[in-house]
């Protein structure tokens, strides 16, 4: 019964009696077309997560059920310790759910091994930190571009792409700064540039504002507002900051591992 209900939650998109036994690529095929249609690109159902320190568990994820669907903006807050970053590395396939299922994009990840792993994650996925994360001692340009190199995009798009995405960014005049020449306003937009870089359809973000003061968060914050109407970039943000949140879609809440939906935004 507890199952049943949970199916009811997630409504599978094609019956399954409809594909051949044992036909698990054409499966995959049909299944991620019409995923592309109707189904939400991320779905988490009972997703648990527990950390074992010097023999004492801690529960960090207590059964998350979540869909977001292609083209929103989640805002996702709690207090410190409510598991909202382990939750994000579950979402970002960093990290695996304990027990549970997590769908991406309409593919099972729980099942998937390391490599397949971190092929969805290269193709589906952008990431933004709090702490920019960028390369030290290497340009704008160049810390922008390195997600194409391991892309295989050939050297002269990858500049042209580089150098356009900045420009967006209002980035122009600084492509050959090192991140220790540049404002942090300005790192977080060069970070957010590599993170979009290969065009993911999922942003992630955990507290990309929370090294910023409110003007320049607010700049970020626009940014990735107008990439999600423009572009339609699913986007799910960790957040501490309320007028941030309030700008989201749909705000969630977690709170001891567990997630209350605080409906959508007013
Ligand atoms: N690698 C780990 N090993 C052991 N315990 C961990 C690990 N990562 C997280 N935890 C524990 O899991 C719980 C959730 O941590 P998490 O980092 O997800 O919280 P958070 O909501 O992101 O907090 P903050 O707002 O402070 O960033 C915490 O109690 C934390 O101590
Ligand atoms: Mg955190």
């Amino acid at each position: 019964m507890k199952g049943a209900a949970r199916h009811g939650r997630f409504p599978h998109p094609i019956p399954l009696r409809r594909v051949g036994e044992g036909d698990f690529e054409r499966a995959a095929r049909v299944f991620h077309v019409n995923a592309g249609v109707s189904a939400p690109l991320i779905e988490l159902e009972a997703v648990h997560k527990r950390y074992l320190m010097d023999g004492v568990a801690v529960h960090a994820l207590r059964g998350i059920d979540l869909a977001v669907a292609r083209g929103e903006l989640v805002a996702i807050m709690g207090p410190s310790g409510s598991g909202k970053s382990t939750l994000m590395h579950i979402l970002g396939c960093l990290d695996v759910p304990d027990s549970g299922r997590y769908r991406l994009d309409g593919i099972d990840v729980t099942e998937m091994d390391a490599d397949a792993l971190a092929r969805t994650r290269n193709r589906t996925i952008g990431f933004v930190f709090q702490g920019f994360n960028l390369l030290a001692r290497t340009s704008a340009l160049d810390n922008v571009e390195t997600p194409l190199i391991y892309a295989g995009v050939a050297k002269r798009e990858r500049r042209a792409r580089a150098r356009a995405l900045l420009e967006r960014m209002g980035l122009g005049d600084r492509l050959g700064h090192v991140p220790s020449q540049l404002s942090g306003g300005q790192q977080q937009r060069v970070a957010l540039a590599r993170a979009l870089i290969t065009r993911p359809p999922l942003l992630l973000a955990d507290e990309p504002t929370g090294n910023l003061d409110s003007r320049t968060s607010a700049e970020i914050l626009d940014l990735l507002v107008e990439l999600n109407r423009s572009e339609g970039v699913t986007i799910v943000l960790i957040t501490h900051e309320e007028a941030i949140a309030r700008r989201a879609g749909r705000r969630l809440r977690l709170s001891d591992g567990r997630l209350d939906d605080g409906g959508p935004a007013r």
